[in-house]
């Protein structure tokens, strides 16, 4: 079984960050406080599905309006149903597949019917922007006098596509990516749980590279155990590994770079960027991570407090070091200095000496704002 099914939450407490709606939600069902619609919207592999599929366990669950306090106990009938995939009660309609009124017309008719088993019937409806206009009226028409039996929880990586009158009728909550600490950590404790060792700098790169989304994140960290497990050895895998597994370049490489570059120092960038590629690295995976550095170096030159934006791109420590960086350069040719590499990146791709554009930009770079005969030292 692939590691992020595996490993999706059972219970509320095994949800990585969202905390203000993991609570909510808790309290929700504790209080029998719960609304008729949901709609959970958010960047992808941050858990709306998962929390759907929690939610809708939690309120039938027989023990979360008691003992267990919102917690779905994962014992009585319908939260072992749930979890076996097996509940007639739960129905999840894909939209982005099933766009079609039909789908619509019998959710309309069945939503009528009393549950069959559990105490609601729960329809989680995925990629809900996707609906088609008439299969959207189809769910306004029963969202607009929604039975008491009935709870529906409506996903989507793009609210703003959805329709006002459904999203109105919704209470809503918005996901957030998650950080690079939260990712890491969980993906230690997945590797501990699958006794693989994979040091810590590793785990934080995977974590960088995941944008985000904790789906992502365990995607790649499969892929980094299926290779461990060919290979015969005892060795924790170490960041090295992942870079070359994974095509990546190391953020540190990139950030001596740009060292380089706030220091004038265009001969030693021209030196370093050559010996690098010699070394085997990648020059357009270079670039694009350059250019990515340099936008959140302007970025964090307009005022440091914005690192917030990057939180779930770099570690803290990373964001301490650019912001240091970016207080280095001056603010009017910061501008210029990421235009000069956005424009090298795009020109690599039809260059016959394919370094050449990444030269130039450093010159330019390097040369505004000094006397000409300081150029290069
Ligand atoms: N907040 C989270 N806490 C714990 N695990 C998570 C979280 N978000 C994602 N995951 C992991 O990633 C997998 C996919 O998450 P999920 O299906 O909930 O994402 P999603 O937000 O619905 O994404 P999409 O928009 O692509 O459907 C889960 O099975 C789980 O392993
Ligand atoms: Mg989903
Ligand atoms: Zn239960």
């Amino acid at each position: 079984m692939v590691l992020y099914r595996k490993y999706r939450p059972k219970s509320f407490s095994e949800v990585t960050g969202q905390e203000h709606i993991v609570e909510t939600l808790k309290n929700a069902v504790a209080g029998n406080l719960l609304s008729h619609a949901y709609l959970f919207s958010g960047p992808r592999g941050s858990g709306k599905t998962t929390l759907a599929r929690l939610l809708a366990k939690a309120a039938n669950c027989e023990s979360a309006r008691g003992p267990t306090k919102g917690e779905p106990c994962n014992a009585c009938s319908s939260c072992e149903e749930i979890n076996r995939g097996r509940a007639i009660d739960l129905v999840e309609i894909d939209a982005a597949s099933n766009r079609g009124i039909d789908e619509m017309r019998e959710l309309r008719d069945s939503v009528a019917f009393v549950p069959a088993k559990l105490k609601y019937k729960v329809f989680v409806i995925d990629e809900a922007h996707q609906l088609t206009k008439e299969a959207a009226n189809a769910l306004l028409k029963t969202l607009e006098e929604p039975p008491a039996h009935v709870l529906f929880i409506l996903a989507t990586t793009e609210a703003h596509k959805m329709i006002p009158t459904i999203a109105s009728r919704c209470q809503r909550f918005d996901f957030r990516k998650l950080t690079v600490p939260e990712i890491s950590g969980k993906l230690a404790e997945v590797t501990k749980a699958e006794k693989a060792s994979v040091n810590k700098e590793a785990l934080q790169l995977i974590a960088l590279n995941a944008g985000g989304s904790l789906r992502d994140a365990l995607g790649l960290l499969d892929k980094v155990l299926t290779f461990y497990s060919i290979l015969d050895t005892k060795e924790p895998i170490g960041a090295a590994v992942i870079k070359d597994l994974l095509g990546l370049v190391d953020i540190n490489l990139v950030g001596e770079f740009v060292q380089l570059l706030a220091d004038k120092k265009a001969g030693e960038a021209i030196d370093f960027l050559n010996k690098n590629l010699q070394a085997g690295m990648d020059p357009q995976e270079f670039s694009k991570n350059l250019v990515r550095y340099l936008r959140h170096t302007l970025v964090l030159s307009i005022n440091p407090e914005l690192s917030h934006i990057f939180e779930s791109e770099l570690t803290p420590e990373q964001l301490e070091r650019m912001v240091q960086q970016a207080s280095q350069f001056s603010k009017d040719l910061l501008p210029n200095i990421v235009e000069n590499f956005m424009r090298a990146e795009q020109e690599m791709k039809y260059a016959s000496i394919v370094q050449l554009p990444l030269e130039l930009a450093i010159v330019e770079s390097c040369a505004k704002g000094l006397p000409a005969d300081k150029v290069g030292e």
